[in-house]
Formats: C-alpha cells, sequence, structure tokens
C-alpha cells in the first residue's frame, strides 16, 4: 500500500476503463462533502458527540422513543436538504456510460447515490427516509396513516400502541435480507474495488476489501485520513470524495 502518484491515478483510470466488474465501497466520508456528518470524525462525527448505543440500537429507542425520533426526524431533514456531490455525480455518470459494470454497496442510510444516477445501489444499512414497525403486530396499519403523528413522538398503531422505527439498521441488528450476500458476490467478482469515506471499523460491511484483495481484485481506498482496513489497499488516495473520485472516474 503506498501513497499516490500521478502515474497511480493513470494506472488507475485505465483499470475502470477496462474493468469487466467494479465494486464500489461507500461510508459517511462519502457524504461529507454535502453536508451530512460523518459518524467517527473528531470533533465533527455523531459518536464525538452522542452515545451511538443510545441513538441507534433498539434497546435506545425503547428506553427514550422521543429522543431517538427526534434525532433521527432531524438527521431525515438534513438528508432531504444535501445534494449530491461531486463524487457521488461522478460514480452516477460513469454507471450510466457502463450499464452493469458497477456493483455500488453503501453503508449509508442517505439516498445521495440514488439521486445522482445510481439507482440500484445496494444499502447494507437501511434507509433513513423510510419508517417500519418496531413489532409485529396483527393490525400493521398502513404507516402513512399514522405518519400524521404529534410532532417530537414517534406515530403508534392507533389499535396497540405499536411504535414505528426508522427504518435503518441499528446496532446488533441484522442487515436487510441479502445485501450483504450480493455485496460479497460483487466483491468477490470484481476487477476493481473502491472503497471511499469508510473508516472500517463496522462488520461485516469493513470485510468487503478483504474478499476482493483475496480475491485477486486491484483495491484502492479513497479517504483523507488512514483507515481500519488500509492493509486491504494496493493503493491508499489520500484525498475526498469529491475531490479524488471525478479525477479516476470521469471520462473512463
Ligand atoms: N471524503 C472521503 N472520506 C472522508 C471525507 C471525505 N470528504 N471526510 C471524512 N472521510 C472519512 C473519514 O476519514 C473516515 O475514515 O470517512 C470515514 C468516516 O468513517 P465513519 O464516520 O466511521 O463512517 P462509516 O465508516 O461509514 O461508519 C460505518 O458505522 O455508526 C455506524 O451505521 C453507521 O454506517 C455507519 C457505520
Amino acid at each position: 500500500m503506498t501513497q499516490h502518484t500521478d502515474r497511480d491515478i493513470a494506472d488507475l483510470r485505465t483499470r475502470l476503463a477496462t474493468a469487466r466488474k467494479v465494486c464500489v465501497l461507500t461510508g459517511a466520508g462519502m457524504s461529507a462533502e454535502s453536508g451530512i456528518p460523518t459518524f467517527r470524525d473528531a470533533q465533527t462525527g455523531y459518536w464525538s458527540r452522542f452515545d451511538p448505543m443510545q441513538l441507534a440500537s433498539e434497546a435506545g429507542f425503547r428506553a427514550d422513543p422521543r429522543m431517538v425520533w427526534d434525532w433521527y426526524a432531524e438527521r431525515r431533514e438534513g438528508v432531504r436538504r444535501a445534494q449530491p456531490n461531486a463524487g457521488h455525480l461522478a460514480l452516477g455518470a460513469y454507471a450510466q456510460r457502463h450499464p452493469g459494470r458497477l456493483t455500488l454497496v453503501t453503508q449509508n442510510v442517505d439516498d445521495l447515490h440514488q439521486r445522482a444516477g445510481n439507482g440500484d445501489t445496494l444499502r447494507l444499512h437501511g434507509d433513513i427516509l423510510l419508517d417500519r414497525w418496531l413489532e409485529r403486530c396483527t393490525h400493521q396499519p398502513s404507516l402513512t396513516d399514522v405518519s400524521g403523528a404529534v410532532p417530537g413522538r414517534p406515530p403508534k398503531c392507533p389499535h396497540c400502541g405499536n411504535l414505528v422505527r426508522p427504518g435503518v439498521v441499528w446496532f446488533g441488528e441484522m442487515l436487510p435480507d441479502g445485501a450483504m450476500e450480493a455485496a460479497q458476490q460483487a466483491a468477490f467478482e470484481c476487477d476493481v474495488m473502491l472503497v471511499v469515506g469508510t473508516s472500517g471499523a463496522v462488520w461485516p460491511a469493513a470485510g468487503l476489501a478483504q474478499v476482493a484483495h483475496e480475491a485477486g481484485a486491484h483495491v484502492a481506498i479513497v479517504n483523507p485520513q488512514p483507515s481500519e482496513i488500509d492493509d486491504q489497499a494496493h493503493l491508499c488516495l489520500r484525498g475526498t470524495a469529491a475531490g479524488v473520485l471525478p479525477r479516476v472516474l470521469d471520462g473512463v
């Protein structure tokens, strides 16, 4: 794993231009330049200001549904205000130029990849703009029927009091059915893997770089800082998603 030179960028561009299959894994750093905070960046990351177990776990939600609901409502507003950045747009344009070549796997719960043209993005950690029921209950009224809730309080089933919760994967929860299997398959089959804006701190997503590396793919990381999976990369591009991705993807 080395720091990058212009020759490295040129080599990566050639690989991306000729690859049969490309897999891209993104994390919160992908959306940082769109104004959405990351989780583990010092001072600015969510987890430097909030307790993840209190806000991103079922136990935390059950302990204080209103506080967790409010936090997600605030994050949802931020996602709705955010715009895809140059990195999202470069990935969307690449997918349009090479139909079927790119599998984009994200840990992010925003919709910026989809809005940038990667409609088939594999979401490992769910969708912050979706709601779901906390319990399986027999009534299950339509979520829109209960959405006109009291602001600041999670909507609830009028029959049994079942609460609505955000449609994201909380710590300790299973990933969406089939998502990780599809992501592993894409990592195994690809010729090139780009890993963008993730600390590599959360498994199983963090393991995808190793799957690709061991299957013989060329792995490049885009991150201004070192990550926990740098040892799986042939190349570390020390830069930001919006700064680096257009340089490696535009025109190939
Ligand atoms: N461009 C690229 N990378 C960036 C940028 C940027 N502009 N800004 C920050 N980064 C990098 C940071 O250096 C860090 O390595 O993005 C990474 C963000 O790491 P985390 O905050 O840990 O986010 P992520 O890796 O996506 O976390 C994984 O943890 O809390 C859970 O469910 C949550 O999906 C999330 C998972």
